[in-house]
C-alpha cells in the first residue's frame, strides 16, 4: 500500500495541498501529536469519509507544554504513526521540527480569553495559548476546508471553535465523540504512563462521570451535591488525586449552580505524575 506523502516544511506542504485543491478536492485536516490510538482514528476516518484529501499534522508542540510537563518524554512514535496513517489511507503527513514551527525571532500568539484560564487552563497556564497558535499555524499551513478535534478534550475545541468565529477562519470546525477502551477509560496518548494499578483506577473518571449522569437522568438539577458525589467518589479511589472536578456551561466555560442548558461534566485527575481528563456534555432541557 502506497503510504501518505511525508513532509516538513511549510512550502512542501502547501504545494501538495495546492494540487489536490486544482484537483477539486475538500481538504479535511486531523491535527495530532502523534502517539496516534483510535481516538485519532476515529477523527482521521470522519475526514476521509467527508473529504478527499486528508493531511495529519504530527507534532509535538512545545508551547503548549508547561516547564514542568513531559514535554520531553511526550511518546513519539513516528515511524508506527505513519504505518496507522497508511492503513487509513490518509494523503499527506505534516511532520514539521519544532525549529520549522517557531524561528528564533518567533513573536506571535493567540489568544482566547477568560475560555482559556479556566479547568485545564488554570492549572496549565499558558497550554491554551500554545494551542490555539499552534493550530491558527497549522491551519495557515494546510488551508483545510475542515479540520476534525475530539470531545476528549472538550475545553480545547470550545476555544478553537471561539477562535475560528473570532478571526474569521475559513475553516468548519467539526467535533468528534470521545473514543473509550472497553473499561471506559477515553483513549489518550499519555495512557501509557499508567502502572497496572493506575490503569486499573483510572476508570474512576468515567464511572465518577456515569454516575453524575444518573443522578441528572434521576431529576437532580443542582451543581452541590453532584460535585461532592463526584469528589467523593474520586477521594475514594487510591492513587487518584483530584486536579479539578467541574460542571461549566459548555459556551462560556464558567461554572453553573443550577444546571441547564449544555452542561459540560468534566474531570481531571492525576495518577502519580500523569493528569488524566474526561468529560461528558449533557443537553439539559
Ligand atoms: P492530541 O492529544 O494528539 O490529540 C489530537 C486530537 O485527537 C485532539 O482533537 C483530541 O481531542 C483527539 N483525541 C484524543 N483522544 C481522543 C479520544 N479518546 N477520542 C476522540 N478524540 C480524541 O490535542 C492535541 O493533540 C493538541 O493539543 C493539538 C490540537 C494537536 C495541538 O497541538
Amino acid at each position: 500500500m502506497a503510504g501518505p506523502l511525508i513532509t516538513r516544511t511549510v512550502d512542501e506542504t502547501r504545494r501538495a495541498v495546492a494540487i489536490a485543491r486544482t484537483q477539486g478536492k475538500r481538504i479535511g485536516l486531523v491535527p495530532t501529536m502523534g502517539a496516534l490510538h483510535a481516538g485519532h482514528v476515529s477523527l482521521i476516518r470522519a475526514a476521509r469519509a467527508e473529504t478527499g484529501f486528508v493531511a495529519v499534522s504530527i507534532f509535538v508542540n512545545p508551547t503548549q507544554f508547561g516547564p514542568n510537563e513531559d514535554l520531553a518524554r511526550y511518546p513519539r512514535p513516528f515511524e508506527k504513526d505513519v504505518e496507522i496513517c497508511t492503513a487509513e489511507n490518509v494523503d499527506l503527513v505534516f511532520h514539521p521540527t519544532p525549529e520549522i514551527m517557531y524561528s528564533p525571532s518567533f513573536k506571535t500568539f493567540v489568544e482566547v480569553g477568560d475560555l482559556q484560564n479556566v479547568l485545564c487552563g488554570a492549572s496549565r497556564p499558558g497550554h491554551f495559548r500554545g494551542v490555539a497558535t499552534v493550530v491558527l499555524k497549522l491551519f495557515n499551513i494546510v488551508q483545510p476546508d475542515v479540520a476534525y478535534f475530539g470531545q476528549k478534550d472538550a475545553q480545547q475545541a470550545r476555544i478553537l471553535m471561539q477562535m475560528a468565529t473570532d478571526l474569521d477562519l475559513p475553516v468548519e470546525i467539526e467535533v468528534c465523540p470521545i473514543v473509550r477502551e472497553p473499561d471506559g477509560l477515553a483513549l489518550s496518548s499519555r495512557n501509557v504512563y499508567l502502572d497496572a494499578a493506575q490503569r486499573a483506577n483510572a476508570t474512576a473518571l468515567i464511572r465518577t462521570l456515569q454516575a453524575l449522569r444518573e443522578r441528572i437522568d434521576a431529576g437532580e438539577r443542582s451543581a452541590e451535591p453532584l460535585l461532592r458525589l463526584a469528589r467523593a467518589m474520586l477521594d475514594a479511589t487510591p492513587g487518584a488525586r483530584i486536579d479539578y472536578v467541574a460542571i461549566v456551561d459548555f459556551d462560556s466555560l464558567q461554572p453553573m449552580d443550577r444546571l441547564k442548558g449544555r452542561v459540560l461534566l468534566a474531570l481531571a485527575v492525576y495518577f502519580g505524575a500523569t493528569r488524566l481528563i474526561d468529560n461528558v456534555l449533557n443537553d439539559i432541557k
